[in-house]
């Protein structure tokens, strides 16, 4: 039988009962397509740190290489000064994987709720694919004459050609495998940050010559941020850097029914990609079975589909369709009319049987 080798990290805050549903999930897919998921699971998070106070240990990423996907809860502890873990653990594993995309499918599915008036599963279906190692993420720049009022702070946006080409060259791969309304759309800032959009610009129309099937277009990230709102439907693949991509997205996540429903891939097309929820650890929620599984839930369908598990990851979608247009009354923590722990036993089910 086909096995592959899983790494969890469940985190910290409500990751572990969302991965907990998300891993039920997983095996209820592989049992009815008739493979095997071989799960290691990792402590990394809060909580490790406040007793050992190691972010990582140092074989992390080499013991993560030997897995074949990683699946991922949550990182974010209230009792850990922000930016430690986030930088310690997820943004660090982004980068030593060289998980160079970030991917995050905008899509509201029937039955749910949307803050848009008049918007429904038909106008909202695209995806961002957010460069995910580079912009104002990598860390350049320093601080000058700290605490006094000369301070001088310095955060800069590194775009390499390499980086960006291979970036917008997924956006355009993907339109491509969508087969949708085959568009890339690139989200920039080509009237201010001259610099770093022009690369991202010229690169665009370069990768785009050789891509004719694919229509091409671009729009500021503001003027981005106003059609998600107002004209949603006018995009099938949105391109753009670290920065503008993690605030679109959560604007997506929104307007596809909010955090309790928003995965991401971060994905290394050649090596180790990482599946999570966006939505962090909630931690006022922690424990008490009420956060939505469904995010997570979501994750896993994407690490499916990006082993080839493709049959499995549709039966997975299908089902969240069922029980979301079904069943839950609200996708929101507390309200959903289920505990975690019942709306993973519906998915579960469902994915055995639709
Ligand atoms: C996300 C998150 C992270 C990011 C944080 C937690 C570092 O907001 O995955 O979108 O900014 O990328
Ligand atoms: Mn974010």
């Amino acid at each position: 039988m086909k096995s592959y080798k899983i790494a969890v990290i469940p985190g910290d805050g409500t990751g572990p009962e969302v991965v907990r549903e998300g891993v039920k999930v997983l095996d209820a897919a592989a049992e009815r397509f008739g493979f095997k998921l071989d799960y290691t699971w990792f402590d990394y998070g809060g909580d490790r740190y406040l007793k050992t106070g190691e972010v990582l240990p140092d074989d992390a990423v080499d013991r993560l290489k030997e897995h074949q996907a990683i699946f991922l809860g949550a990182i974010g502890h209230p009792d850990v000064k922000p930016g430690i873990l986030e930088k310690g653990i997820l943004l660090y594993l982004r980068f030593a994987l060289d998980q160079y995309i970030n991917l995050r499918p905008v899509v509201l599915y029937p039955g749910v709720d949307t803050p848009l008036k008049d918007k429904g599963p038909e106008e909202i279906d695209f995806v961002v694919v957010r460069e995910n190692t580079e912009g104002l993420y990598a860390g350049a720049g320093g601080v000058l004459r700290k605490g006094t009022p000369d301070e001088v702070a310095v955060q800069e946006s590194i775009n390499t050609r390499k980086g960006v080409e291979r970036c917008i060259r997924f956006a355009f791969e993907y339109a491509r495998k969508r087969n949708k309304k085959k568009k890339v759309t690139l989200c920039g800032k080509t009237n201010v940050l001259t610099f770093a959009f022009d690369l991202w610009e010229r690169t665009f129309y370069e990768v785009a010559k050789e891509y004719p099937d694919i229509e091409t277009d671009y729009a500021h990230v503001d003027a981005t941020c106003m059609w998600m709102v107002k004209n949603p439907e006018w995009f099938d693949v949105i391109v753009t850097d670290n920065m503008f991509g993690d605030i679109i997205t959560d604007l997506g996540a929104m307007i596809q029914g909010g955090m309790g429903i928003a995965a991401g891939g971060n994905i290394n097309p050649e090596g180790v990609s990482m599946f999570e929820p966006i939505g962090g650890s909630a931690p006022k929620y922690t424990g008490k079975n009420v956060i939505n599984p469904l995010a997570a839930i979501c994750a896993g369908q994407m690490m499916l589909e990006s082993l080839g598990e493709e049959d499995a990851a549709r039966a997975i979608e299908n089902a969240v369709k069922k029980v979301v247009s079904e069943k839950l009354e609200s996708l929101s923590a507390g309200r959903m009319g289920y505990s975690t722990t019942e709306v993973g036993d519906m998915v579960a089910e469902f994915t055995k049987s639709l």
